[in-house]
């Protein structure tokens, strides 16, 4: 029986195909579709990617392809941690194409519509979601909920203070987060809570040997570029919130005041989370993860063993 129905913005994204080899194992659910955005590399290699990842999951939904870039300033994308395919070593040597012309953000609004209820699962920068809320200011009164792997309390991975997703777009994430939909961020002070170690990491590997080889490829790549480029442990973010998609048990979140930094440089993106929990609160508030318990999202990733493909 299908419990949830979810729109998976993204930009692969070596971690987003985690979240939808999660999403994909999953029985209850069902995806609508994948959106595509530039982030982790541009909209062409992130669009390509998700049409591979579609026919090597053999996911019967349509991909649509959105922003190039974000709403207000030059794409910084971040293929040195990803690789320039997005994948790591894997390129996708053929893709199906695309089955439409219906931009990322018109069909958000049109699946949301026709699936009451439905949630919007973001995984990259928020740009698709802001120019959705600008075209169609009824968005809020269509789409569930809106649950986003960004931001952070404390420090970040692309500049002292700031996650990748909003730092890529600070202006959508403000349009979003101060908007009228019922919003969860889900930041990296919550998914680093998600590190696995390598026999863990392993433990995840599908029995299916053409997934087996995709997956296990982008780990191995994944942990020796993170370690390369000096980051802590080895998580997954977009799939530590997937995660809490499908069982929001796992979170724990708080809604509190969260205010994005739009500036350019060192503080671009950061969101400034007021932890003060005070009762005169001007500020708009969101849902913010505060924790993620391990040991259960250890145990829904390893879903992805018996995920068969449908590779061409
Ligand atoms: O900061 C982590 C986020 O940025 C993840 O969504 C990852 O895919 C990158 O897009
Ligand atoms: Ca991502």
């Amino acid at each position: 029986m299908i419990k949830r129905r979810l729109i998976i913005d993204t930009d692969p994204g070596v971690d987003d195909a985690f979240a939808i080899l999660l999403a994909a194992s999953d029985p209850q659910t069902e995806i609508l579709a994948l959106t595509t955005t530039a982030g982790n590399v541009g909209i062409e290699r992130t669009t390509r990617n998700a049409l591979g990842l579609k026919e090597l999951l053999g996911l019967n939904c349509p991909v649509f392809k959105g922003a190039d870039r974000p709403l207000a300033i030059p794409l910084e994308d971040a293929a040195n941690v990803h690789g320039e395919s997005g994948l790591g070593p894997y390129v996708f040597d053929h893709v199906p194409a695309l089955e439409t012309s219906e931009l990322a953000w018109d069909a958000i609004y049109r699946l949301a519509k026709a699936n009451p209820g439905s949630t919007l699962v973001a995984l990259g920068p928020l740009t698709n979601i802001a120019i959705a809320l600008m075209r169609y200011p009824d968005l809020p009164d269509v789409l569930g909920e809106v649950i986003s792997m960004g931001g952070t309390i404390g420090y970040g991975n692309t500049v002292p203070y700031s996650e990748f997703n909003y730092y890529c777009d600070p202006l959508a994430a403000k349009i979003v987060l101060e908007s009228k939909l019922k919003v969860t961020t889900v930041g990296l002070n919550a998914t680093r809570q998600t590190q696995l170690s390598p026999d863990e990491l392993a433990s995840l590997d599908p029995q299916d040997p053409v997934l087996n080889r995709f997956v296990r490829l982008q780990r191995e790549f994944y942990w020796d570029r993170l370690r390369n480029l000096g980051m802590e442990g080895f998580h997954l973010p977009d799939a530590a919130a997937m995660a809490v998609v499908l069982e929001p048990v796992l979170m724990h979140a708080e809604r509190l005041p969260v205010h994005v930094v739009t500036d350019n440089g060192i503080t671009q993106g950061w969101t400034v989370v007021d932890l003060r929990r005070r009762k005169d609160e001007k500020l708009h508030q969101v849902n913010v993860a505060l924790s993620i318990d391990k040991t259960g999202y250890l145990r829904l990733m390893q879903q992805i063993n018996g995920l068969k493909g449908g590779h061409a």
